[in-house]
């Protein structure tokens, strides 16, 4: 196991360049099994958990290539629809498959994904939505099974207790792309990374209509054709160097990102005190001597992204004030709290809202990762504490993030991994 060693207090500046978009991709390699022909994915992320999708599309008999930022995959005629536990256990995103590989083979077996760190992740949604189109579903050995013989277009309604359902959205428009007849997803959810995934269906020849609203249509087509298709860039690493440019008072131009998928962020910069403008392609972040503390609620996009509560909670520890974050996506989404009072951050927990009073500088500590964006919010807090913070299981960290310390350690941060004894 890795560990991060971060000397705190530089300011960033310079340029950097952000990675393709994790939750874009995911999905988008699932929607190879659609198809019998070769697709090529550009501007992929080298995250693990595109490694994790990458073997289980191998273990579907999926041939399945990854040189540079590139992937080749050719599902072929490939009747495998078995997705094991021992990978949909370590990544919940593996459940994607599922549409996909009941759509095209008639059968997916793919195991259920257990609760994880953020709090519980059902997939209700998922099902209903899967059984709306037609599918035979049951379980056996903790495993859902699939089945049908042709799916059936169908009007569903796909929100939850928490709004509407990413993965969920997902899962039911790939399947619904080779059903018959139209499907209408009502409550969809319209995140950047859906509306990707859709394009990349349509250039396969799907017939998708209103992928940036609650409201998708589809209409089946018999099959789908291989694909050459760029994903976009990561809002969630931008937004996490954004903070980073902004809690360290830095100067950070941040190339191959989209201004507008990060509208909420920017607004909550922006009323920190953060300078933030755009220039073709590319967004330039300038850091303030004094943060202002500002309240922060995380919503289905639009709103500001649960990705980037830790983070953001990360910037209101030192901000000049008493700023509230409250979390409408994942209430239990709170593991970072605990580590980032051990590094003199004052933050207390009420039900779904943490109350943060900025505190002048934090201190470095030994601190441990919990999961993906509570470990990002841990190398923030790093950035500008007073001398040295190590941060163990730094695996959280690489599960979606690309080699993150070597773009800090451009960006002028004093930074290095080590092996953990
Ligand atoms: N939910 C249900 N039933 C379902 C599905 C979801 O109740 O069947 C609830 C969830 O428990 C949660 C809410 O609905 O309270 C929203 O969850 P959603 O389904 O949208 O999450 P997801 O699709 O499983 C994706 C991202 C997450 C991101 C969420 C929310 C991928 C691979 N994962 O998960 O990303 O937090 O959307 O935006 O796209 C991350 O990258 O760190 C990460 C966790």
């Amino acid at each position: 196991m890795d560990k991060l060693i971060i000397e705190g207090g530089q300011p960033l500046t310079g340029d950097v360049t952000i990675s393709g978009a994790k939750n874009a991709t995911l999905p988008m390699l699932a929607a190879t099994l659609l198809t019998d022909e070769r697709c090529v994915i550009r501007n992929v992320p080298r995250v693990t958990d595109v490694m994790t999708m990458l073997k289980i599309l191998r273990m579907l008999d999926v041939k399945a290539s990854l040189e540079h930022h590139e992937v080749i995959v050719e599902a072929g005629r490939s009747k495998k629809h078995v997705a094991p536990y021992r990978l949909v256990s370590t990544m919940r995103a593996s459940v994607c498959v599922l549409g996909p590989l009941l759509a095209k083979t008639g059968k997916a077996r793919v195991s259920l994904p257990g609760g994880c760190v953020i709090g519980p992740r059902p997939i209700d949604l998922h099902l209903k939505g899967l059984a709306a189109l037609g599918a035979k579903l049951s379980m056996e050995h903790g495993d859902v099974i699939a089945e049908a013989k042709r799916l059936k277009g169908a009007r569903i309604y796909l929100g939850g207790a928490f709004g509407s359902s990413v993965l969920a959205t997902v899962n039911v428009m790939m399947a619904a792309t080779l059903a018959e007849g139209q499907t209408i997803i009502e409550n969809a959810a319209c995140e950047p990374e859906v509306v990707d995934l859709a394009n990349c269906l349509v250039k396969m020849g799907a017939k998708i209509r209103g992928q940036k609203t609650h409201v998708i249509e589809v209409e089946g087509v018999k099959r789908l054709q291989g694909v050459d298709y760029t994903v976009i860039p990561d809002r969630i690493e931008a937004g996490t160097l954004m903070i980073a440019a902004a809690m360290t008072g830095g100067d950070v131009t941040l190339q191959h990102t989209r201004y507008e998928d990060l509208g909420a962020v920017i607004d909550r910069l922006t009323a920190a005190g953060v300078g933030v403008e755009e220039r073709n392609g590319s967004v330039r972040v300038r850091g303030t001597r004094t943060i202002r503390s500002v309240d922060a609620t995380t919503l289905p996009y639009p709103g500001f992204p649960t990705d980037l509560q830790a983070q953001m909670m990360a910037l209101m520890t030192v901000s000049d004030g008493l700023s509230v974050i409250t979390e409408k996506v994942y209430p239990e989404r709170f593991m970072h709290i605990a580590e980032l009072n051990r590094m003199g951050a004052a933050i207390m927990l009420e039900g779904a809202s943490a109350i943060i009073k900025g505190v002048p500088r934090l201190s470095g500590a030994p601190v441990m990762a919990s999961d993906l964006r509570a470990s990002a919010a841990l190398v923030l807090a790093g950035l500008v504490a007073k001398k040295r913070t190590d941060i163990s299981r730094v695996y959280h960290l690489d599960r979606g993030y690309e080699r993150l310390e070597e773009k800090l350690e451009r960006l002028g941060v004093r930074i290095r991994r080590e092996r953990e004894e």
